[in-house]
């Protein structure tokens, strides 16, 4: 009896006066739990407990999370009685998201800002992904955080979406593998994931009501494909489903999505949650199998307790979902009562994060070895950025960090000399500007999550420059841009602006009549237009926002102390309107709708509703198959060292398919390569993509002349389109070309297999 009673006290209950009758949670089986439960009980638990914001806290039905984490996101529901905890969930994916300080504490609970997502997929680095996620998941485990709101993986589709910077790649394997990566580090922490957004939320235009309308093709081989990877090869322990409707219904509603295709073809195991407040039937969301709405409103208790009453929600319905979350609050830091310090090793990880951001970091131009930095020791440093440098995107992936070390500071710590004489102007001008920029956003219930609109590009006077060229050796400039939840990019955003323009022409002009060079730093989360001006700079260097050490990091590249090896996981087109699927995408960039809101439907094209007009014919599959030029392919990325390919081979066993090939450092310098596998399928009655990459590895560190063999597997059967005239996989039987590719548009070597014909049926759903 008496362990019976710290188990209650363990769960927070020690007022409870509960009843010694009543079955613990840990102690009983959950079926008896669950049996013991009442219906009002059961209606709570599904249902979270509020939000803290102005317009939402109303809504909420008891308490909210600042009561556990101050800052996290949501909370499930105690129940004393049952020996029920009440379990945390917070944001990610760039570092975990709370508030740093607390009401009447002196302490502070800063996390640490890791690289954006779309840094970690251009590693093509799953190990060391995996080790940024468990450092991630240590800071979720000591700030008594249970489950952590991320990865975020949905496809690329199109550059302006407003996310891409927290998503990985507009290829679904790049997408998959960064995500499993990401998630056994982080749960290597005991604490949870919650992979996301189940399914199709590529734009944020609308998003709370946005019918993404996809082929059942499509959605299986790019959009779901992803999400099948991680759920098969990392067990994340939850998933949250998007904002967006599917084909007419609420993704968290459609039973045929969160059932049939995630739990019974897939296996997963978990428990599913909303988006935070995503849907409009929390009956409909039970009966779909989505457990958990969060953060939850009263109307959503009351939906499931006259859905029960008056027989449209089926009550065994409910508790399944009922007992998914008490497996998951079982597994729980918190039910198992651990001790967390609020003191996570900040300075190691900070390390983490200057390390990690190096291997994401795409070289796009190097003329004349430019990089690494040798001589030069003075710099003049233009561009707003430089001295405001972006660690990452707005809304719910943003970081409370400490700092954020700007491009100004990581030169100078890495010994450069820089002109001061631009500081001053810039520092001032940019607070000036961005007090401007704050006002606008003034008064909006969702300020803080807003980016704030950037300075418009300040120009310096000829003789501003002149003098920066005599006295200096070499000239950076940075360009930013932000974007983050709410809001998708706009084509302006896209371009360089016209000042822009002018301040790289001024600059470049003037160092190299004196034969000085000119670098230009990218800190973005996403792709922008680089057709028009890459030829004016000596080196261009997507640095990506790189999280907090991102000055730092940068600099540790731009000397060479690491060479680059990152490569773009997306497509840099010449024009926005290259990418098929900007056909059917919101170019506004300025229809927000908050969480609470619905926006009534007029039928708007690609707000209302958004045709995925070109199937599977996303990023370099769309421009393989127009056979278009692009700014820099997929898979592209450039190094201080050059790589020779030899003896590639390819074995097919019938169940797995073997390439190997063997890569040589063949420069002067160490460095890391990257080898993408695609495949080329036989002619076959299915419309094909031109090529599709199947699986990729990462060399070690190789010294001048140091070769290394890297082998990659995968599965013969996902070699299969999907064929939806027999609602099936297909392996069309034939030879099949398998090309290694440096990039998706420098292939290295080739080697043929043959391949049997296979074919896998699967539910006709997803219509
Ligand atoms: C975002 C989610 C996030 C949630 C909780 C939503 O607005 O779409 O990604 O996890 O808020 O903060």
């Amino acid at each position: 009896m008496k362990k019976t009673i710290i188990m209650i006290c363990a769960a927070g209950a020690v007022l409870c006066g509960c009843s010694q009758k009543d079955p613990q949670l840990g102690k009983a089986s959950v079926d008896k739990v669950v049996k013991a439960m009442t219906l009002e009980e059961k209606a709570m638990l599904v249902i979270g407990t509020g939000m803290q914001t102005p317009d939402n806290g109303a809504n909420a039905v008891v308490g909210n999370s600042a009561d556990l984490v101050p800052g996290a996101a949501g909370s499930t529901r105690a129940i004393p009685r049952l020996g029920i905890p009440a379990i945390v969930l917070a944001d990610g994916p760039a570092g975990l998201r709370i508030n740093p300080t607390r009401e009447g504490d002196d302490a502070t609970y800063y996390c640490t800002h890791f690289p954006i997502g779309t840094l970690l997929a251009s590693t093509w680095n799953q190990e060391l992904v995996e080790s940024v996620g468990e450092s991630m998941g240590e800071e979720v485990h000591e700030y008594g955080v249970d489950v952590y709101l991320a990865p975020a993986m949905n496809i690329h589709r199109n550059p302006l979406n407003g996310r891409n910077f927290e998503y990985y790649s507009e290829d679904p394997v790049v997408a998959g593998k960064t995500a499993a990566a990401y998630v056994r580090g982080v749960q290597k922490n005991d604490v949870g994931t919650s992979v996301k957004h189940f399914a199709y939320n590529n734009q944020e235009t609308n998003r709370t009501a946005n019918d993404a309308r996809i082929s059942p093709r499509a959605q299986r081989e790019i959009y779901l494909k992803g999400f099948e990877i991680v759920v098969k090869e990392s067990d994340p322990w939850t998933i949250m489903t998007s904002y967006n409707k599917l084909n007419g219904t609420y993704t968290s509603q459609r039973r045929d999505l969160v059932t049939t295709v995630l739990r019974d073809e897939w296996g997963f195991k978990g428990t599913v949650m909303t988006d935070w407040y995503g849907g409009d039937d929390a009956a409909a969301q039970m009966h779909a199998g989505n457990d958990m709405i969060q953060p939850g409103r009263q109307s959503q208790y009351e939906q499931i307790i006259d859905g029960v009453k008056n027989g449209t929600l089926d009550e065994a319905d409910l508790d399944v979902c009922v007992k998914r979350i008490l497996n998951l609050v079982l597994r729980s830091p918190r039910f198992k009562g651990y001790a967390f310090t609020n003191k996570p090793d900040l300075t190691a990880h900070a390390a983490v994060t200057r390390q990690s951001a190096l291997e994401g970091m795409v070289l796009l131009e190097n003329k004349n070895a430019t990089l690494p930095i040798k001589d030069a020791k003075k710099v003049a440093l233009f561009g707003c950025t430089s001295y405001d440098f972006i660690a990452g995107g707005t809304g719910s992936g943003n970081v409370n960090r400490a700092y954020t070390v700007s491009l100004l500071d990581g030169l100078k710590n890495g010994g450069f000399n820089v002109d001061e004489s631009f500081k001053d102007i810039y520092t001032k001008y940019i607070a000036d500007e961005t007090a401007k920029a704050l006002k606008a956003n003034e008064g909006d219930p969702l300020a803080a999550f807003l980016p704030v609109a950037r300075p418009t590009e300040y120009i310096p006077s000829s003789a501003q420059i002149a003098s920066a060229v005599r006295n200096n050796d070499i000239a950076i400039i940075t360009y930013g841009r932000n974007s983050g939840e709410f809001l998708d990019r706009t084509p302006s955003d896209f371009e360089l602006s016209a000042q822009e323009k002018t301040l790289l022409k001024n600059v470049s002009d003037a160092f190299h009549r004196a034969g000085k060079k000119v670098i230009v730093v990218l800190n973005v989360g996403g792709v922008i237009e680089t057709a028009s001006w890459k030829n004016i700079p000596d080196a261009i260097l997507l640095a990506w926002q790189a999280g907090q050490e991102g000055g730092n990091s940068v600099t540790d590249i731009l000397t060479g102390k690491q060479s680059p090896s990152g490569k773009l996981s997306m497509t840099f087109p010449v024009n926005l309107m290259d990418h098929a699927s900007s056909a059917n995408f919101p170019m506004g960039g300025d229809t927000k709708v908050y969480f609470t809101e619905r926006r009534v439907d007029t039928g708007e094209k690609d707000v209302d509703y958004t045709n995925y007009e070109e199937g599977i014919y996303v990023g370099y599959r769309w421009f393989d198959k127009q056979n278009m030029a692009v700014s820099y392919p997929f898979g592209y990325g450039l190094s201080y060292t050059t790589f020779g390919y030899s003896d590639p081979k390819v074995s097919n066993d019938g169940t797995t398919i073997t390439a190997n090939v063997t890569v040589k450092n063949t420069g002067s310098v160490a460095g890391k390569e990257v080898v993408e596998l695609y495949v080329t399928a036989p002619a076959s009655s299915l419309d094909k993509p031109v090529k599709e990459l199947k699986a990729y590895a990462k060399t070690k560190a190789l010294e001048p002349g140091e070769e290394q063999t890297l082998t990659m597997t995968f599965a013969t059967a996902d070699l299969a389109s999907f064929d939806e005239s027999k609602s099936a996989w297909v392996v069309d039987a034939g030879t099949y070309k398998f090309l290694f590719g440096a990039s998706s548009r420098d292939i290295r070597g080739e080697a043929t297999a043959e391949v049997a014909a296979q074919e896998t049926k699967v539910n006709d759903v997803l219509k």
